[in-house]
């Protein structure tokens, strides 16, 4: 990797809207790395060694949580897991009360992951030491989510500059959307958008590099990916599309839509899948599918995150 002068140390990832394009660079880069070490035979490195990490879940979680667990693991932090269900969450203890409890033991990072938008931005002003990294926030920001995409998008194709993606569904529930959005556009990526009326934001048709398609068809036009997006059905009102099937009928990417994309189209779907809502069985584990991939992406690019939070990376003074 060439020495870069940009430096994530210390920094607090909550969003990727507070990203430059070289720091996204740097991160894809460092992943790049650390998806070697998750082939190799022993998965475990020092680089974390005597880093303690916590992570700190009020929403149910597969992926985010178990990778950034594993990451921390692979780099040979100490990690422990917080859930809501399991802990004096339950008992009615308060977000800052926890924050500071886990602070006082003495973590490094706090990975969190909230139904409030914000929560993880609360967080940096309620700690002093540990490094927040939002792992969800409401329907705000999902950064390591919106940067395992343009990592899956890079090795694929090789640049992310002047690519087509479109992103399908329930785009205004979505911390996907927005955190893919953000990194997207500061890559030099055309985003189109398609879903229905209502569960489109309007803050989004005004800015440039962005399209928003009233048919899904004309947003995967030619597209180099289809990012899916899952039906919030937990945050969503009653009443944002008529039902299910007609949903799957109108937007749901299937065999036939997805033909109208370039050949070497790839899908990508952050998990967990509605399969037969917004994207078919077939799609779903087709050739063109990189939905596997896009996990063990994550682990690289959480790796990546915690490296260069908690040390700031083989290039830093810290490592001299
Ligand atoms: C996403 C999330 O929780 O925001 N899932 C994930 O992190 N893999 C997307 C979703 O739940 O739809």
């Amino acid at each position: 990797m060439e020495k870069s002068t940009v430096s994530l140390r210390g920094k607090h990832v909550l969003g990727l809207k507070d990203f430059s394009p070289e720091e996204i660079k740097l991160v894809l880069a460092t992943a790049k790395e650390m998806k070697q070490i998750i082939h190799r035979d022993i998965k475990k490195v020092p680089t974390l060694r005597g880093k303690s990490i916590v992570t700190l879940f009020y929403e149910p979680s597969t992926r985010t949580r178990t990778s950034f667990e594993t990451a921390g693991k692979y780099l040979g932090a100490d990690v422990v897991n917080i859930t809501s269900g399991t802990s004096s969450i339950v008992k009615g203890e308060s977000l800052r009360d926890t924050l500071l409890t886990v602070e006082a033991m003495g973590f490094d990072a706090i990975v969190m992951r909230h139904k409030n938008e914000g929560a993880a931005e609360y967080a940096t002003k309620v700690v002093h030491h540990p490094v927040i990294i939002n792992a969800g926030d409401g329907a705000h920001a999902h950064p390591s989510q919106g940067l395992l995409n343009l990592f899956t998008l890079l090795e694929h194709k090789g640049h992310l500059e002047g690519l087509k993606v479109a992103i399908i569904g329930d785009i205004s529930h979505s911390r996907v959307a927005r955190s893919d959005i953000w990194g997207m556009r500061k890559m030099g990526i055309e985003v189109h958008l398609a879903g229905p009326k209502t569960m489109m934001p309007r803050f989004l048709y005004q800015e440039p590099g962005i399209f928003v398609h009233d048919r899904i068809e004309d947003a995967i036009k030619d597209a180099d990916a289809i990012n899916v997006l899952r039906i919030q059905l937990e945050r969503m009102k009653a009443g944002l599309f008529p039902s299910k099937r007609e949903y799957a009928r109108i937007f749901g990417l299937n065999d036939e839509r997805l033909a109208l994309a370039k050949d070497d189209v790839l899908v990508l779907h952050p998990g967990p899948m509605n399969k037969g809502l917004e994207i078919s069985p077939y799609v779903a584990y087709g050739d063109n599918s990189a939905i596997q991939e896009q996990v063990q992406n994550g682990v690289a690019v959480r790796m990546a995150l915690l490296t260069l939070t908690l040390t700031g990376g083989k290039d830093s003074e810290a490592n001299h």
